[in-house]
Formats: C-alpha cells, structure tokens, sequence
C-alpha cells in the first residue's frame, strides 16, 4: 500500500495536466452540436481506462449519448466494485460571466476553472487514477473493479437506465462507488446517505393567436405572462408550504435523532445566506436550511419566458408564455405520482380565458443509502486516512436519478464518495474544483479499494 499512496503522491502534476486534457472537451450533453465533443469525452474516459490497465474497455453505442465500460477482475474471491461517473457537463451559459474561457482550464490559487471541473469530470478522474496507480505499483487491485461511465447524466440517463435493466450481469457488484456529490465543508471527508429525487414539468401558456399592442388591446384579453405569474405565485402558501394537493402524502417526519444529528454539524445560515449574496435565508417554515434542503421537499422555477426580453422596452401582450418547474423529491415521493398531481393541480389553476399545456419533462427517484453497510463504512475509514480527520455523513439536496436505479437493479448498497463543494459553481459560470480534494480523492479512492477488500 505505501508504494502505491508514495507512486499516486509523486505524480501529482501529471494527473492535474490531464484534468486539464479532460476539461479541454466540450461535451455537452444536451447540446446537438456538442455530439463530436461528447464522443471524444468518451474516446478519452476508454484511453484512460486502457493506459490505467484495465484489462477489457469498450464503448457501447447506446440511443444517445456512448457508454464506456472497463473492467479487471483478476482478484477472484475478493469483491466487485463499480465504479460510476458521467462525462458530461451543463451548457456555459451565461458566457459572459465566466473569468476564464469554459473549456481554457486555468488554475488560480489552488483550483482549476472550467465547466466540468467538479461536475463531474475531476471527481470521477480520481477513480482512474487511483486503479492505475495500483496496477503500475504492484500489478494488481486488491479486488475486482468494474467502470461505467455515461455521458447523458446531466439529460436525465436515459441510455444507462436501459443499458443497467439489460446487462445486470455485466455490471454484477457487490457495491457502486460514486464521486458526484459534494463535501460538506473544505477538508472534511464526507459520505452522502441521501439524495433528493426530481420532476421536471413545463407549463406553457397561450392566449392569443399573435402577438399585440399592449396599448391597442390591454385590458381586452387574459395576458399569458399575468395567468402564468398568477399560477406560479398559488404554488406555495404563505408559510413556504407547497399548495398541491397530496404533495406531502408519504413525506416521512424528520426524526428527532436526525434533527440531533443536522444541530451537531453546526451549520451557520448566517455564513450560508452571506456566501450566497442574500439578506437571510428562506423557505418552508419550521424548518432549518439544512432540513429544508436534504429532508424536505422543494418546487423551484427554472426558468420563465415570454413576451419582450431585450433590452429597452417593447409595448406588446404576448401570444404566449413558459415556465419549466422542478420538484425535488424526498424519499416516499414517487416522481410519476407527483408529476400527476402537479398536472392536475395546474389544470384546475387554469382560467378559461387561456390555453394551458402541461409537459412532464423528465423525473428521478430520491436515493437513501444504508449507512452501516460494508463497503460505506470501508469508504468512511478509506476517507479518514486520506483526509486525516474524521468522516461525517450527510444528506444532499441535489439528484442523481441513477443511484436508486443501481439499487434497486443490482442490489447493493452505493457509496457517494463526494469531493466537490457546494460552493464550486457547478452549472454556474466559473465552475472549478479545488485540486487539494482532487489528490485527496485519489488517495481516498485507493484507501477505499483496499479497505473493502479486506
Ligand atoms: N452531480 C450533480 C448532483 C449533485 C450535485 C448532487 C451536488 C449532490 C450535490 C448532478 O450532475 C446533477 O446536476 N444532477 C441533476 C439531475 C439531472 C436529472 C439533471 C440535478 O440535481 O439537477
Ligand atoms: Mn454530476
Ligand atoms: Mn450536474
């Protein structure tokens, strides 16, 4: 083990250079054009696969986005871990805002800027290194170590979905590592035992068959932007609560230990509501910030559009107008179960005097993860090593559909071994990744392969 944590320290600089080979990719998922980027993301993930030793490596055409799969499984007896991570990123949008160029990675003070950084190109580059620092060393892993890599998580993961419902057996494991979540706070070693699930819906809504004079016909007909804005604003009510009906069916209480729990890790929403450029923080009433976002459900605006955006003024009633809301979902909520109720709620919202459709856009399950299992206790003390301190266990407000997918189809507990932070602008412009956790996340991923092994 000391030649491998010694060989993985010495080449440092050599990892961040491809970190920054990686970054270089612009691959896009939900883009059309992006489609080249995306395959040479993908091309990338197998070359390192390959250079790492991995004894078989493939890319799987899928309906979207490639798959790449790489296995060594020359520890017979010992257990199988799988290993997930995704290749793509969110588009760079807003531009203008970013210091760097998106796909120009630049390192200033110890982080690396660029769209992907550490969502999730650099969390999941860990993994490679630490399997590769293995075979150079000593020739072999302590156990057997499968990779699936996708490039649509940022689009829903459709192709995997599938792809894990047909080839159970290709992905058999005793556990699936992850590196997609986040620490809770700089150099604290942290496992994630939750994710919130997600609905994603668009209403849009029409009233005039063309745009009009605001001035000519204001007052006359029902204004979409009005209707849309009214619809909106009946969603919670005065106390932060989500207004539809049966939201809330199946939403477990927060237990009191776990309420002693989130007090212990001393979260200070005064720092939270400063770091994010706001007077105070908000939301459900009777609720902490840290319940509101790991326990609680939430429906958010997305985005909302229509009538005259540009500069200056434009007096016009807009023909029509958009909104795309998202649900985050607790465990016991069912993502097609809400998306109904959200339909139906929005449908008896509606006046007359316009026309309303509602899209079910995409949708998730929330992911809860046994804490005392095997492989994440291995993972708390893998962390321990590496980081020095000791690993504290959270709950996570963001989604990744794909864990409780894994769960559920190969029957095993998952482990989120997060390295990102809350803080490293992920979907935001000048996104970046500490390089600090990105070492540390090597050598928390090799601690890993050989504690679960023994
Ligand atoms: N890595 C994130 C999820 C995440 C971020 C979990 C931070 C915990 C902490 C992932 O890439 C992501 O962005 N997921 C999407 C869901 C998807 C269906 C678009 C999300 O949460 O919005
Ligand atoms: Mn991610
Ligand atoms: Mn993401």
């Amino acid at each position: 083990m000391e030649d491998v944590i010694s060989y993985i320290n010495e080449h440092k600089e050599t990892y961040i250079e491809e970190l920054k080979n990686f970054l270089r990719i612009p691959s896009i998922s939900t883009l059309p054009e992006s489609k080249g980027d995306i395959r040479k993301a993908a091309e990338f993930v197998a070359n390192k696969l390959n250079t790492a030793g991995m004894s078989r490596v493939e890319i799987f055409e899928t309906e979207g986005h490639p798959l790449v799969y790489g296995e060594w499984l020359g520890a017979p007896g010992k257990p199988t871990v799988l290993i997930y991570g995704h290749y793509d990123v969110q588009p760079v949008d807003p531009i203008e805002l970013w210091d760097s160029p998106p796909f120009e990675p630049e390192i200033r003070g110890t982080k690396i800027y660029a769209r992907g950084a550490t969502d999730d190109k650099g969390q999941m580059l860990v993994h490679i290194k630490s399997v590769e620092a293995f075979l150079k060393t000593t020739g072999s892993i302590p156990l057997n170590v499968k990779f699936i890599i996708e490039g649509e998580e940022e689009v829903g993961s459709e192709s995997l979905e599938t792809f894990i419902k047909n080839n159970v057996d290709l992905l058999k494991c005793d556990t699936v590592l992850i590196s997609d979540t986040s620490l809770y706070a700089e150099g604290i070693p942290t496992l994630t035992f939750g994710l919130r699930g997600l609905q994603y819906m668009e209403v849009e809504v029409v009233g005039p068959n063309r745009d009009l004079h605001s001035g000519t016909f204001g007052g006359a007909i029902a204004n979409p932007i009005n209707v849309l804005a009214g619809i909106i604003s009946k969603l919670h009510d005065k106390n932060g609560k989500i207004t539809i009906p049966g939201f809330y069916n199946n939403v477990p209480n927060i237990t009191k230990k776990e309420k002693e729990n989130y007090k212990l890790l001393k979260f200070s929403e005064k720092r939270y509501a400063k770091e994010l450029g706001v007077t105070e923080v908000y939301g459900e009433k009777g609720y902490s910030t840290v319940e509101r976002t790991w326990a609680r459900p939430s429906l958010d605006c997305n985005g909302i559009y229509g009538g005259f955006i540009g500069k200056g003024a434009k007096t016009v009633l807009p023909s029509k107008a958009t909104a795309k809301i998202s649900m985050r979902l607790v465990p016991g909520q069912e993502p097609k179960k809400i998306s109904k109720l959200f339909i139906n709620y929005i449908k008896k919202l509606a006046p007359k005097s316009v026309k309303v459709t509602i899209s079910d856009l995409h949708g998730g399950y929330p992911a809860i993860v046994p804490m005392d299992a095997p492989a994440v206790q291995a993972a708390a003390r893998a962390m321990e090593k590496a980081f020095g301190k000791k690993t504290v266990f959270i709950r996570e407000g963001g989604s990744i559909p794909i864990v409780a997918t894994f769960a559920k189809k190969l029957k095993v507990p998952p482990v989120l071994m997060g390295l990102g932070l809350n803080s490293e602008n992920l979907h935001s412009p000048n996104e970046h990744f500490d390089l600090r956790h990105f070492q540390l996340g090597i050598l928390s991923s090799a601690y890993f392969l050989k504690e679960f092994s023994l």
